[in-house]
C-alpha cells in the first residue's frame, strides 16, 4: 500500500492529536502497567504547556519536532533536541498512531529528525526505551542503535533499570 504522507515541523494546533496519539502509544507499548497511572502520566508529558516548551525550542532552532500527515491528519511525530539537560542530543518522542505502524513512517520521521541534528554537526544522540516495549526496542535495533547497559535507568514505576539507554552514530 502507497502511503502518500508528507513530513513537518510542529504547530500549535497540532497539541491535542499529539497528545492522543501519545497516549494511545503508551497504553499500547506500557499495557502491564496501571492504565490510569500511564495516562497522569501522558497529560502531564503533553500538555499544551509542555508542548508549548518544545514548539519554543523549535522556533529557536535547538529542537526538531516532526509530525507526519495524512490526508490532513497527523499519524505520528518525532521530536530530537540538539541539547537535552546534560548538552546532548537526544531523541525524546517517537510515536505512530497505532493504525499505521509497519509502513516505514516511523523510519522517515527518524531520517528527517537525524539530518537535523547532522545539520547541526551532531555526530551521536542517544535516547531511552523501556526494555518491555519490543516493537520500540526492535526499531531502534533496527535503525542501528546500540545498547549501552551501564546507562540504563530507572522509569518512574521504579521498577529497576528497565529503561535501555540507546545511542547511534551519526
Ligand atoms: C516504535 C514505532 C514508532 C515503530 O513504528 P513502525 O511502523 O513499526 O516502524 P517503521 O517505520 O520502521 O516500519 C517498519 C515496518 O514497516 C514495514 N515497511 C513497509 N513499507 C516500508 C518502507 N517503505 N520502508 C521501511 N519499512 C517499511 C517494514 O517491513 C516493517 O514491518 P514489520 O514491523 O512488520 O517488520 C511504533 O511501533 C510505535 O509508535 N510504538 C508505540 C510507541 C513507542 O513505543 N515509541 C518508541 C519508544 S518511546
Amino acid at each position: 500500500m502507497i502511503m502518500n504522507f508528507l513530513i513537518r515541523q510542529i504547530e500549535k494546533r497540532d497539541f491535542s492529536r499529539i497528545h492522543e496519539i501519545a497516549l494511545k502509544g503508551w497504553l499500547f507499548a506500557y499495557g502491564y502497567l496501571p492504565k490510569e497511572s500511564l495516562k497522569g502520566l501522558v497529560d502531564e508529558y503533553y500538555s499544551d504547556e509542555s508542548l508549548t516548551f518544545s514548539l519554543n525550542r523549535v522556533e529557536s532552532g535547538t529542537d526538531f519536532f516532526a509530525v507526519a500527515e495524512l490526508n490532513g491528519k497527523i499519524i505520528g511525530f518525532c521530536h530530537v533536541t540538539e541539547e537535552n539537560q546534560e548538552g546532548a542530543a537526544e531523541l525524546l518522542r517517537l510515536y505512530l498512531d497505532l493504525d499505521y505502524m509497519g509502513h516505514g513512517i516511523a523510519k522517515q520521521l527518524l531520517v528527517n529528525c537525524e539530518n537535523f541534528l547532522r545539520d547541526k554537526s551532531c555526530r551521536k544522540y542517544n535516547t531511552f526505551c523501556n526494555k518491555h516495549n519490543k516493537k520500540g526496542i526492535e526499531f531502534y535495533l533496527r535503525n542501528k542503535f546500540l545498547h549501552i547497559e551501564n546507562k540504563d535507568k530507572e522509569d518512574e514505576f521504579k521498577n529497576g533499570k528497565v529503561l535501555w539507554h540507546l545511542e547511534k552514530t551519526l
